[in-house]
């Protein structure tokens, strides 16, 4: 097992976006934004009034709310890939509505949205790359709207794209009830696979049955049960974000032909393997960099064209397990590193203004 330089080294990177730089900000409103200025963590992060972004032919989007995911802990802490210049502000995914938008963008002001970036989503505005900019159905929340561009589409890139499945195949999903994991129990189902998910306590477990897992296991003896549960056979998918020192035994629960799809590692150390494991059952390792797919011209516009059907049909609907302020953005980083939070986080620049929900009937708060 190598061990990575902090708790919870990352993998993947995210598609080009903004971050605040200063440019032109005398001349520009000020907003509330969530800075990092220090690389010292959560409590270290500054709340406070920035200029808004300069659009800079990009479109600017009034944030309804902003998703919390792993790799805003690690930027944080300067241990992600990507290590903008301090200060930045913080942020990969949201949902808003569009307050400007170049010509051509296919956007214009009022436009419901949700939308990726390196860094800029924990503020009231950001400015994002039209191309990691997709509309948001009337029938999707802003909360739930900005948990779906990091996580979804990474589950879309590892289950439909690199890990080729198909439906009637069984898909094992480590850390079931975190971001990518919800969101690849939920996409799996919606594509007809059976799921059977693994996470680390209960109120995970209820998370990960109402994103849709067919069976729930612990982390303890996941390997024998998932062996159990397919008749010996064995899962065609394993989906890992956590990585450490269950991805052998993740390897020994593939089928014959099966694909470990290697995500990240919130368990803090990368694992090594030895390959003569896959050749005993013509099995598949394979790697997953979202991030690296996303700078493909007209990559992630085509991912959201095949997940907005089921996004229409609330069929993917994030499990929100937090839903917050935007100046309590260090809890939920909190929360997130000390894999205390069951489902999603999700940052509201007005808490207090409510909000046609139409999905959101099944949370916990
Ligand atoms: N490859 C890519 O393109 C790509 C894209 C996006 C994200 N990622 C990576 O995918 C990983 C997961 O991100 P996420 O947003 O899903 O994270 P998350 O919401 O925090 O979920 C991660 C899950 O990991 C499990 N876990 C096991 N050991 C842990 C530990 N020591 N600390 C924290 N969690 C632990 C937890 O589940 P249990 O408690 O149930 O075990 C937790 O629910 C991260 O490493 C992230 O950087 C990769």
């Amino acid at each position: 097992m190598t061990r990575l330089a902090g708790p919870n080294a990352a993998s993947g990177s995210m598609p080009a976006g903004p971050t605040a730089a200063p440019g032109r900000a005398a001349a520009r409103r000020q907003m509330r934004a969530v800075q990092v200025v220090t690389l010292d963590g959560p409590n270290a992060l500054r709340i406070g009034p920035v200029p808004e972004p300069d659009p800079d032919g990009r479109v600017v989007i009034d944030v309804r709310a902003a998703g919390v995911v792993y790799p805003d802990a690690l930027k944080a802490r300067g241990r992600y890939q990507d290590r903008p210049e301090l200060p930045f502000v913080l942020g990969q995914e949201c949902a808003g509505v569009v307050r400007s938008a170049p010509d051509g963008s296919g956007f214009a002001p009022g436009d419901r949205v949700a939308a990726s970036t390196t860094a800029g989503a924990f503020a009231d505005v950001v400015a994002a790359d039209p191309a990691s900019v997709f509309p948001l159905p009337e029938a999707v929340s802003f909360r739930h709207g900005a948990c779906l561009p990091v996580n979804y589409l990474t589950a879309h890139a590892a289950l439909l794209h690199r890990g080729r499945l198909r439906a009637g195949e069984t898909v094992l999903v480590h850390g079931a009830a975190g971001g990518v994991g919800s969101a690849a129990v939920q996409l799996a189902v919606a594509v007809g696979a059976r799921v059977i998910a693994v996470v680390s306590d209960d109120a995970k477990a209820r998370v990960a049955r109402r994103a849709g897992a067919h069976d729930v296991l612990a982390v303890d003896g996941f390997a024998p049960a998932a062996r159990r549960l397919t008749g010996g056979t064995g899962v065609d998918v394993v989906v890992d974000p956590v990585g450490g020192d269950r991805f052998t035994d993740s390897l020994r629960c593939l089928a014959p032909g099966g694909r470990l799809l290697v995500v990240g590692f919130t368990s803090g150390s990368i694992p090594t393997v030895r390959v003569n494991r896959l050749l005993l059952n013509n099995t598949e390792l394979v790697g997953v960099g979202w991030g690296a797919l996303a700078q493909q011209p007209g990559y992630l516009h085509r991912q959201w064209a095949d997940l907005l059907p089921l996004l229409q049909r609330g069929q993917l609907t994030p499990q929100i397990g937090a839903a917050l302020p935007l100046t309590a953005a260090a809890a939920a980083l909190h929360q997130l590193e000390q894999r205390r939070l069951a489902g999603r986080a999700v940052l509201l620049t007005a808490p207090d203004e409510p909000e046609p929900a139409p999905a959101e009937h099944e949370e916990t708060r």
